[in-house]
């Protein structure tokens, strides 16, 4: 059967990001903390809206994403998922949720059954595969976060893009395979050499969803503050959609144009 991608309110499921990525329609995603914005960012076509443990950071104020609670994410997500009707809502897995394999369910379970999500995203390395292929043995849907991870990183200062050395890009491009084959139906590449990002997106058969990882992905998400002016400190990679917009609708919607007609992000870069 051929799944079209998604029109007007149509909900967003897997099968129309993946037709999404058969297509080559860009898919834009952004991330959201509450209903009032979330919302918003639904109304503007926004395909995929992501509660991430940036909430420790943009929401809670802390220094990185590592306090983040399982409760503060299954919270976040009960009132992202009011505020929507066709975006599809995925949610982090904050470090605070992993651990043995029996609390890593646990806690994916409750974030889809409590908060609502319909896909966890996981920070991972070569060391993850096990909790990857674990949760999708017991039927929760996982993406794979890639390349950059936060949850292990950010308390170490200066963040440096991954992938650019020949070395790197192939460890990172056989562990990109290896989250798929373990069974990934997302992969997130976070802050990786674009040409990684383009190969990566050719390879695996799942949409790859970019951030600071150059135009070439299926898929590109920002975090929601980094696109309205709000954040302490935006990364080189993000754009102030807000600046010349008259509305925070009409910046989510400014943005969600620019992914789609690849004007965002810009093929300069690494
Ligand atoms: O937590 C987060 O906001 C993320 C970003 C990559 C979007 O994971």
């Amino acid at each position: 059967m051929t799944v079209s991608p998604p029109h007007s309110a149509e909900p967003v499921t897997p099968a129309s990001l993946a037709a999404m990525k058969a297509g080559g329609q860009p898919i834009a995603c952004l991330t959201a903390y509450e209903a009032s914005f979330a919302r918003l960012m639904d109304r503007a076509m926004t395909d995929l809206i992501l509660v991430g443990d940036s909430l420790g950071t943009v929401v809670q104020g802390h220094d990185s994403t590592v306090p983040v609670a399982v409760d503060d994410i299954v919270y976040h997500c009960r009132c992202v998922k009011r505020g929507i009707e066709r975006a599809f809502l995925m949610a982090d897995m904050p470090l605070a949720g992993l651990g043995s394999h029996a609390q890593a369910l646990h806690n994916a379970r409750r974030i889809m059954r409590e908060g609502g999500a319909a896909m966890v995203k996981i920070e991972t390395d070569e060391n993850g595969i096990g909790t990857i292929r674990m949760l999708h043995e017991n039927s929760v849907p996982v993406c794979a976060h890639i390349g950059l991870l936060p949850q292990k990183e950010y308390h170490r200062g200066r963040l440096t893009m991954r992938g650019k050395t020949p070395e790197a890009a192939a460890a990172l491009l056989q562990h990109a395979r290896q989250c798929v084959a373990h069974g990934a139906g997302l992969l997130l590449v976070e802050y990786i050499a674009f040409e990684l990002a383009r190969r990566i997106t050719r390879e695996v058969p799942v949409p790859v969803i970019g951030i600071g990882s150059g135009p070439h992905c299926d898929g590109q998400i920002l975090v929601m503050h980094d696109i309205i002016g709000a954040s302490k400190q935006r990364p080189k990679f993000a754009h102030d959609f807000l600046h010349d917009a008259r509305s925070l609708e009409e910046a989510f919607g400014a943005y969600v144009a620019a992914v789609k007609a690849g004007r965002f992000p810009a093929h300069e870069g690494c």
